[in-house]
């Protein structure tokens, strides 16, 4: 992985918005590690960088979905916005900046024997928030000014697997937030396309 490809791509895409707090924003972003987290401990992109450039694959596949939506549905050109695409997309998933720990793991080799292996351990103590909620509360904190389609994107973009099933106003509000904005559908379907298509590892499909 080219990381400072990744990173000129990624302030690329996030200063073409033109959005306020933008600059702040990136200063917090070097500061909460985001440029050099993974993106997983354990699955895909486990490795450093890996966070930045699941971020960039779901945006340029929301960038995709955007764009081939609008052809099917002509009224998407004004009802979603360009910028809120690549700030939705580009930014879901900056809770997971501080959450990884390198450690070193017991790891079977191809011989089914066990050596160390280098890796990331999980930890949420920095700021236990959850997961895309505390992603627009460091936004928010970190001076970007967001609109209610992004925030809501961002807040619900793990769709029914982010859902507290136990709770009704977990289900209407995500229902009705997907209802009201097609950005939350598009960031939704963009990280999920990222991951299981974009960002398969040859290690992962071995394991199948
Ligand atoms: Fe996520
Ligand atoms: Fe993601």
């Amino acid at each position: 992985m080219d990381i400072k490809k990744s990173k000129e791509e990624f302030l690329e895409l996030l200063r073409s918005t033109g959005r306020d707090g933008v600059e702040d924003l990136i200063q917090g972003l070097e500061e909460m590690g985001f440029f050099t987290a993974p993106a997983s401990a354990n699955h895909h992109l486990n490795t450093e960088g890996g966070l930045l450039q699941h971020s960039v694959n779901t945006c340029k596949a929301a960038l995709m979905i955007w764009e081939g939506m609008k052809g099917l549905e002509p009224g998407l050109e004004k009802e979603v916005q360009k910028d809120s695409v690549i700030i939705a997309s580009l930014l879901h998933d900056v809770c997971k900046s501080d959450i990884y720990i390198r450690s070193v793991k017991k790891k079977k080799n191809a011989l089914g024997q066990w050596e160390d292996s280098e890796g990331y351990k999980v930890s949420y103590r920095n700021f236990p928030m959850g997961h895309g909620e505390k992603s627009v509360i460091l936004l928010l904190c970190n001076g970007l000014e967001m609109t209610d389609d992004e925030m809501l994107a961002i807040r619900w973009h793990m769709g029914a697997w982010g859902i507290n099933m136990n709770s009704f106003e977990d289900q209407r509000s995500f229902d009705t937030a997907q209802k009201l904005y097609p950005l939350v559908s598009i960031v939704q379907a963009a990280d999920k396309l990222a991951a299981s298509i974009m960002e398969r590892s040859g290690e992962e499909m071995d394991e199948l």
